[in-house]
């Protein structure tokens, strides 16, 4: 395996970044994720767009042209042979004495770019079935919408889910309402068969995988209600789901152990499964 690493191509094991990195010690450094099909980089302008959003709200200085981080992108999703997979980049502040206010001006970001092959058919398999949720306080900071690198939270979370032998962990504020996944966008499917999902100025991220199956409920001619619902509502859905670009659209079938309509994967979310996926390929 290869990684980018500030305009180097590095075998992976000796792919590293200077101990005074700002992501590293500040966590002070964006990213983002994309799904490979077919060798290919899906909703890459969805993605760049936000990076370029994310970026600009921490004042990280770009560090190249969007056509040239693209290359980068391709180049190494290339040399690792990914056909199916995912693309991961991330940007840092870049590297300085270790000092709390911005870096002096002219300080290089730090990039890095990884790639891994990812079959889809093992989410496949996982979808087929459908998923456990678990649910989780969010103690995250008031800007969710920004994909920083300070993942702390959700690493908790998503930890509290593996122990308790479940996929995802949906996070939860203090008034009882689900905000979102702790590495993906939370839906539901109320009684009236109507798609609900949080809105995405109310300090969520604002998933590409989101926007995508937004578009094909459209499509699809079915109701969306972009409103937060309670963990309660949540468990007397008739059908739960998460979206990101690492798992498309994932049937969850149980919520804190408590059962999702009849248990199994339900009809709307296997269907924006099957037409995200079509429309990726
Ligand atoms: N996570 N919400 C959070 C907190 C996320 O971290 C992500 C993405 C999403 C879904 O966004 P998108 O559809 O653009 O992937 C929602 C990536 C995949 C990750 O951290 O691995």
């Amino acid at each position: 395996r290869v990684a980018y690493v500030n305009g180097q191509y590095r075998p992976h094991g000796q792919a590293v970044i200077h101990v005074e990195d700002r992501g590293f010690q500040f966590a002070d450094g964006v990213y983002e994720v994309w799904s490979v099909f077919d060798g290919r980089l899906a909703d890459f302008d969805g993605h760049m767009t936000r990076l370029h959003r994310s970026l600009n709200e921490l004042r990280i200085d770009i560090p190249m042209t969007r056509e040239a981080l693209g290359r980068v992108l391709n180049e190494t999703v290339r040399r690792n042979r990914v056909r199916e997979g995912l693309v991961y980049l991330q940007v840092t502040r870049g590297t300085a004495r270790r000092d709390h206010p911005f870096p002096p001006e002219g300080t290089a970001p730090s990039v890095v770019v990884t790639a891994r092959s990812l079959p889809l058919s093992k989410g496949d398999a996982s979808a087929k079935k459908g998923v456990a949720v678990i649910t989780h306080p969010d103690i995250r900071w008031g800007r969710c919408d920004i994909k920083t690198v300070g993942l702390l939270p959700n690493v908790l979370a998503k930890q509290a889910a593996k122990e308790r032998g479940a996929a995802e962990a949906w996070m939860v504020d203090e008034m009882g309402l689900v905000t979102e996944g702790s590495s993906t966008n939370a839906w539901i499917v109320d009684e009236h068969g109507k798609l609900r999902t949080r809105d995405a100025q109310a300090n969520i991220l604002q998933g590409i995988t989101r926007a995508a199956v937004m578009a094909l409920i459209a499509d699809e001619g079915l109701e969306l209600e972009e409103r937060a619902f309670s963990v309660d509502e949540a468990k007397r859905a008739k059908e739960a789901f998460y979206t990101s670009a690492s798992g498309f659209v994932m049937p969850a079938t149980s919520i804190d152990g408590v059962k999702i309509g009849d248990g199994k994967p339900g009809p709307i979310a296997t269907r924006l499964r099957a037409l995200y996926l079509d429309r990726a390929m």
